[in-house]
């Protein structure tokens, strides 16, 4: 009894997600659905013998944290060739033309999300995996199952009983903006763009906050042994019997006219869909001329994508102003007339540097054209010169800081001006204390942009390290603070000396070191110390660190007056040691390794399971190290060397198999799917559409 009862509310829940989600035609209110879930939610409470993973209660996410493992595709997710040219793309029809005869093309709006591959096994929701380098991906699908447009459990019927079907997660402007919004009140950094957004919201740890975030997803292919007798229209038709979101703007077209007119036709309606689209896809629909046309190494050849020019906006500049930031730069920033722009209002522009409002000779007043790059300040792009006023006069950028009247500097190399007067320069003492104390950094609560203000005017903070000299007493007679936020303040300065040392490294605010950064460098390093005594060369070793942030760190640590603050933060007992790490087993102890070359895991990860297991990590091979383990691409160097000093070399595999035991990361014990077909180039692929 009670087990068809959750039956039937699953049922009854999912097909009202799929009405609310994908066909936007609801039949039932929130409250009554609501109603549904908790009834379902208590008895699943109740029964937890009947647990499902694709129960609509997992749609809602948990608070777990899921490390992501990495799995091989079944089929490769392939790219796209793309143009910007109709002239490009009208030679990619003629060249199938000259080949094949009246062909049929489905165009397709191209989706600017982030990619996605789902699995379906009998019927249900088995795998979502991220494209990663199209061989492999992350498996997302704790969090895919918090998409409510993704069904769980397919409707209609004929579905093969193994498929894949690929599409892209994306992030409605709507949820977009709300997001940023609620980042940027909470202190954080706001995504760039809604692609950034939702790409980094698939790689959140907590489903949670997958599920609260308004990801959508649509599908556009499907792939498996089973499907390649249909059109790729009739694909997408069964596609959506299923009950997948697959986009009804997709267009059946059977010559170049069509194709243009349907290009033509959606660079202008796209600024009215919710959802942002960055170009058109057109692929031939009939799988066997599909099959006679082939694949490149890295794209089929049978579909390609037309990229829309980005959206611009014309509107008045009535204001430069500048912003000086907390490494003195300066960015002077174009103020608008408020326009809207690719799904959002734009009210301000960025203008880069000096030498960009020379180059097109911006003036206040003018009528500009904004555009919208990767990132999330707009920039100008032109102006339109015939709209310009006849009383117009060049504009003379600033010569002093705006903030505290000291000469601007530029560097060598570096197009922005810069404040030098990184000391005496409100702006920047203020900006520096801000940004370490932020959640990311050392997350001290209680003390907020405005309390940093207040503080520094009164004397009584010049530099981060003063934190840990305040006292309660000093803070409470100021303004809006009293005894109670006195105390809070300093209790939460207290516990900020428990921060982890990546943090303390992050909130130090070395230029060019961010969140990643910091942790990498955390990671190599270990300690402070070791980090502040790095050479350059030793600092490159680094993941993802190169010559200009390497310069910037030695830059950072060789300036008097930061010793200073180091010092007197090591005084105060701050975190500067890395934690020692969980330690999963003995089994490496007291053996030494180099990591060379590349790995199904990053280098890092690497060499944490060695020190995870009581190994020793060691930078270059020599006669004591008993080690190397030789990824691809390892230097043929590295292997003569250890060669000659007789120093064991390991496989990958073989390290693993040390290891291997009891502990090992999920990632790495998954067992991982069958070899994906290897598709060479000008060879047609028997069996797989992809
Ligand atoms: S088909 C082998 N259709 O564009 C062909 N892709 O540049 C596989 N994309 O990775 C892709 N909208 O993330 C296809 N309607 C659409 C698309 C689309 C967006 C993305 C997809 C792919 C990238 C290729």
């Amino acid at each position: 009894m009670v087990k068809e009862r959750i039956d039937t509310l699953r049922r009854e829940l999912e097909r009202h997600n799929y009405l609310y989600y994908v066909e936007n035609r609801p039949e039932i209110s929130d409250f009554e659905f609501d109603l549904l879930l908790r009834e379902l939610q208590d008895l699943e409470a109740a029964h937890p013998e009947w647990d499902d993973p694709n129960s609509p209660t997992h749609r809602v996410g948990s608070d777990l944290t899921s490390e992501f493992r990495t799995v091989k595709h079944r089929f490769p997710m392939l790219s796209l060739g793309n143009t910007y040219s109709l002239d490009e793309l009208r030679e990619f029809i003629d060249r199938i033309e000259r080949e094949e005869r009246r062909v049929e093309y489905v165009c397709e709006l191209k989706f600017d999300g982030t990619a996605i591959s789902l699995s379906y096994e009998n019927g249900r929701l088995t795998r979502a995996v991220t494209r990663g380098d199209g061989e492999q991906g992350d498996d997302v699908t704790t969090n895919v199952r918090t998409i409510r447009s993704v069904p769980l459990l397919l409707q209609g019927e004929n579905w093969p009983s193994m498929f894949e079907i690929r599409g892209e997660v994306l992030m409605p402007y709507a949820s977009f903006e709300k997001v940023n919004r609620e980042r940027e009140e909470a202190g954080e950094q706001p995504f760039a763009n809604p692609r950034n957004a939702a790409a980094g919201t698939l790689k959140q740890q907590a489903s949670s906050v997958v599920a609260r975030r308004g990801l959508d997803c649509t599908l556009y292919q499907l792939a498996g042994d089973e499907v390649q007798q249909m059109s790729h229209w009739e694909s997408l038709e069964a596609a959506r019997r299923w009950g997948f979101k697959v986009s009804e703007h997709g267009r059946l077209c059977r010559s170049w006219e069509e194709i243009e007119q349907y290009i033509t036709e959606w660079d202008e309606r796209r600024k009215t869909l919710p959802f942002p689209t960055d170009g058109v896809v057109i692929k031939v629909n009939e799988p066997a001329v599909r099959r006679r046309l082939g694949f490149t190494s890295k794209a089929p050849k049978w579909a390609v994508a037309y990229k829309f020019k980005a959206e611009q906006a014309l509107t008045r500049l009535n204001e430069i102003t500048f912003q000086v930031g907390r490494t003195g730069a300066i960015t002077p920033v174009a103020n608008l007339d408020p326009v809207q722009l690719a799904g959002t209002t734009v009210k301000r522009a960025t203008l880069h540097n000096a030498e960009q409002i020379a180059l097109l000779d911006i003036r206040e007043g003018d009528m500009v054209y904004v555009e919208k790059g990767g990132e999330i300040i707009p920039k100008i792009t032109a102006v339109e010169l015939k709209e310009r006023r006849a009383d117009s006069v060049p504009f003379h950028y600033i010569e002093v800081c705006p903030e505290c009247g000291t000469p601007l500097v530029r560097y060598e190399g570096e197009a922005k001006h810069y404040c030098p007067n990184q000391s005496g320069c409100r702006v920047q003492i203020v900006g520096r204390i801000i940004h370490f104390i932020r959640r990311k950094a050392m997350d001290i609560e209680g003390l907020g942009d405005e309390t940093v203000e207040l503080l520094h005017a009164n004397g009584l903070l010049h530099d981060v390290a003063d934190l840990y000299d305040l006292q309660a007493l000093q803070l409470a007679p100021l303004p809006r603070l009293g005894e109670k936020s006195a105390e809070n303040i300093i209790r939460s300065i207290r516990l900020s000396k428990q921060v982890p040392f990546h943090r303390v490294l992050f909130g130090l605010g070395i230029r060019f070191v961010g969140e990643t950064t910091a942790k990498q460098l955390a990671d190599h390093f270990r300690s402070l110390d070791r980090l502040m005594t790095a050479s350059r060369e030793e600092l490159l070793e680094t993941e993802e660190v190169g010559g200009k942030i390497a310069d910037s760190i030695l830059e950072y640590f060789a300036d008097e007056q930061n010793q200073q603050i180091i010092h007197r933060l090591r005084e105060a007992g701050l975190q500067f040691v890395a934690e020692e790490r969980r330690r999963a087993s003995d089994a490496l102890t007291g053996k030494s390794f180099v990591v060379s070359g590349k790995f199904s895991i990053s280098r890092d990860e690497l060499k944490k399971l060695i020190e995870e297991h009581g190994g020793r990590n060691v930078a270059a091979v020599s006669g004591s190290v008993d080690y190397l383990i030789a990824g691809d691409k390892m230097g043929p160097e590295k292997r003569k060397k250890a060669e000659k000093l007789g120093v064991k070399m390991l496989s990958e595999e073989e390290f693993m198999a040390l290891i291997v035991a009891d502990d090992l990361p999920a990632k790495l014990t998954e067992e991982v799917a069958p070899q994906p077909e290897q598709i060479k180039e000008e060879t047609p692929v028997q069996g797989t559409l992809f």
